[in-house]
């Protein structure tokens, strides 16, 4: 690592209740607020110097040309040569992806017209296929914007177990429901072969023209017609889109219709901001630039291998798991974007779960264990359900309290097993409520972090080649049977998949 890595693995680390102490006027530089948004990074250990040294990192990592590349719609994603253009479906970025965003998000609108004015005939339900990034966005925001009155009732389906499947259709008519083939692709074999069984069941159950039930959501439009789907439903999204950033896109359509186009919308408009946040801040003042130097901290100068996220939210339960796909997938790498071997680790495990009930769970080992986990909690000021307040007080309350007691930690010289060491860091981040805006704000704010997190470290957070070995196997031992392979592997085939 370079001379700055050296400056700030050298400094001292006093305590956080040290920091504290020393420096009152912390709370000033390391909380921030923008919009729907309140980020507290007081409770780690970046000081000013720390920061300082940070400030320089991104100079030297050339921060400024790399956001301006990303938003101009340059060839961010090196390895691929392709733009990374989530931004603009959003309205921010370069003026003709705008453009084409715009379009297609009008397209899809036209479409969900059409289908609230029961075009396609009656539609109650509707079964989402798709996997990774063509899932987790959709699901997630979905599952934490709908209220009871969501017009119609939404199932994401990822998992190739035929199980997940069957779960899913055996709630839903056949009649009444439509069908979304979500893959940026349209050739994961997950997803196809989902579509393909839930067409079959369609079939069997009589419905006419099962194909005219379907809508495709794809960057592959040639793909999905010849598949079977006419044009007039599908519906397009840019190349330069991302799988894990395309829920802004018609990658986002079911959450589009279940929630309402307004509802969407409105996702956009906080992702927007946050985009212009992050674009247009004083590096000392720019949210997902400061928790990339939280994150960058914690695995590059304290080998922290893990991240642990809580939603003290139930309407954000899903989150975690989203952030999984988003950071791990794009920063876990092990070659720079030059190719040459990273000089140092690069994205850690996330992992988390909801609060309060991760606390009767996993939270024995952040305050007690031997691994080192900065923590982040997530919470909202406004409850999202109408019961008796002493709920809500009771999330927060504990939520804030488990902030405290990691940063704080209690001696006890007399019975070592019921002492705390403390010093333990957590961000906290406070919504105002979980609104579309918030929400829209919040994801993109994750995503410019992950993106601040890969400049910092020289890599490609676009691509993910990490993910295709698997593949070519799979293919192989579904084409050449029990042949070709180890022999652990060959035996589990001939255990478990007589004939190959
Ligand atoms: O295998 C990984 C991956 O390519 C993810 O990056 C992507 O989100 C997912 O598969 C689904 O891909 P697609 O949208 O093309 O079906």
């Amino acid at each position: 690592m370079n001379a700055i890595w050296g400056q700030i693995a050298k400094r001292q680390r006093p305590s956080l209740r040290t920091i504290f102490d020393t420096d009152p006027g912390r709370l000033a530089y390391l909380t921030l607020s923008q919009g729907p948004l309140r980020f507290d990074w007081s409770k780690t250990h970046l000081t000013k110097e720390v920061i300082a040294d940070f400030l320089a990192l991104t100079d030297e990592a050339g921060f400024a040309a790399a956001r301006d590349a990303l938003f101009a719609g340059d060839p961010v994603n090196n390895t691929e040569g392709r733009a990374a253009e989530h931004s603009a479906e959003r309205g921010e970025g370069n003026v003709e992806s705008v453009a084409r965003a715009r379009m297609l998000h009008r397209r899809m609108r036209a479409l969900i017209d059409a289908i609230e004015g029961e075009a396609l005939g009656p539609v109650r339900h509707i079964l989402h296929i798709g996997i990774g990034g063509s899932a987790l966005g959709p699901k997630l925001i979905i599952d934490a914007l709908s209220d009871d009155g969501a017009r119609y009732e939404v199932a994401v389906v990822s998992n190739v177990d035929g199980t997940a499947l069957e779960q899913a259709i055996a709630r839903f008519d056949p009649h009444a429901t439509l069908i979304a083939v979500a893959s940026k692709t349209f050739t994961t074999t997950e997803t196809m072969l989902n579509a393909a069984s839930a067409i079959n069941w369609m079939v069997e159950a009589g419905v006419e023209d099962p194909y005219g039930r379907v809508i495709a959501l794809t960057a592959a439009p040639e793909r999905a017609m010849e598949w079977g789907v006419d044009e007039t439903r599908v519906l397009p999204f840019g190349e330069t889109v991302g799988g894990r950033y395309s829920l802004w896109s018609s990658i986002g359509f079911p959450a589009a219709l279940a929630l309402g186009w307004d509802a969407f919308e409105s996702l956009l408009e906080g992702a927007a901001a946050m985009d212009r946040h992050f674009r247009l801040a004083r590096p000392s003042e720019n949210a997902p630039l400061l928790a990339a130097f939280v994150d960058q901290y914690y695995v590059r100068a304290m080998g922290a291998q893990t991240r642990a996220v809580f939603a003290y939210d139930e309407r954000l339960k899903l989150l975690p798991s989203y952030l999984q796909q988003l950071e791990m997938e794009s920063n876990g790498k092990q070659v720079k974007r030059d190719g040459s071997p990273v000089d140092g680790p690069t994205a850690p495990v996330t992992w988390g779960g909801v609060g309060t009930d991760a606390q009767h769970a996993v939270f024995q080992l952040l305050h007690q264990g031997t691994v080192l986990v900065p923590v982040e909690f997530i919470a909202s000021i406004e409850p999202g359900n109408l019961l008796d307040p002493a709920h809500h007080r009771a999330l927060l309350v504990n939520c804030f309290a488990q902030g405290a007691a990691l940063m704080r930690g209690k001696d006890n010289d007399v019975d070592p097993a019921r002492a705390y060491p403390g010093d333990r860091p957590s961000t906290t981040i406070l919504l105002d409520d979980v609104t579309p805006e918030a929400l829209g704000a919040l994801i993109a704010f994750y995503e410019h972090r992950t993106f601040a997190n890969a400049v910092l470290m020289g890599i490609n957070p676009f691509d993910q080649f990490g993910v295709e070995l698997g593949k070519d196997i799979a293919r192989s031992i579904d084409a050449e049977g029990t042949g070709a392979f180890d022999p652990s592997t060959r035996a589990l085939i001939d255990l478990a998949l007589p004939g190959g």
